[in-house]
């Protein structure tokens, strides 16, 4: 696996040109295409539903790494698996049940994530971690791109990492929110998987070069854990 995967968010892409920004992500090199889903609920803005994630798979052969921000995410986990979401990403914040919603996800034929917001602390999910293949550890509050990463969170990531070489498991972990140029090597000493990265992939004059600065402190940072 190319590491760290790069996971542009389209949140801060302009939504009535959708083709623009996803021939933007495909030409930079980046590895998947984030969705960030808000229902007004959970999160206070709206953004879009699984229609959205359906066009969007018409028009591109990335992995379509779905986070939903939403109330009941189990109401949800069809549709977005009929749209073609590879990874669907929920917030046990937002269901009681969250086993079974990991259950439904894996049965439609997605990949299950779930996701913390930054005051819930990973014994949160311990009892989830072996059922699942992403765990988005969020670096700020959800709803809004442009965000400063809150360093605390990092933590959770090297956590993360020490438990799963405890159960011998195989989740990948990605951090959202406040990812960039700036925070490039802070987050590289915690190692997650994955980066997904909003404003700073859409606001850059050069995101393949972006891409590129932000896979380098992988190649010189070692693990402190
Ligand atoms: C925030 C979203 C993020 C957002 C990150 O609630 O989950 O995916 O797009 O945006 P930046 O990278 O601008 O912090
Ligand atoms: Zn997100």
């Amino acid at each position: 696996m190319r590491e760290p995967l790069i996971a542009p968010s389209v949140l801060s892409a302009d939504f009535a040109d959708i083709d623009s920004a996803l021939r933007l992500i495909e030409q930079s090199g980046a590895d998947w295409i984030h969705l960030d889903v808000m229902d007004g609920h959970f999160v206070p803005p709206i953004t879009f539903g699984a229609k959205m994630v359906q066009d969007i798979r018409k028009r591109t052969r990335l992995p379509l790494d779905a986070h939903l921000m939403v109330e009941a995410p189990e109401r949800q986990v069809e549709d977005f698996a009929e749209a073609g979401a590879d990874f669907i990403t929920f917030h046990p914040e937002a269901c009681v049940h969250a086993h079974r919603c990991i259950q439904m996800i894996r049965n439609r034929g997605c990949k299950p994530g779930i996701s913390i917001v930054p005051s819930t602390p990973v014994s949160v999910i311990e009892e989830l971690l072996p059922f699942v293949e992403l765990i988005l550890v969020m670096t700020v509050n959800p709803g809004y791109g442009g965000q400063d990463l809150l360093p605390f969170c990092l933590e959770k990531v090297k956590k993360l990492r020490r438990i799963r070489s405890e159960l011998k498991a195989d989740f990948l972990i990605s951090v959202d929110g406040g990812i960039g140029p700036s925070t490039a090597s802070q987050a590289a000493q915690a190692r997650p998987d994955v980066l997904v990265m909003g404003s700073a992939f859409f606001s850059s004059p050069d995101p393949a070069t972006l891409v590129e600065q932000m896979r380098a402190p992988y190649a010189t940072t070692g693990l402190v854990c």
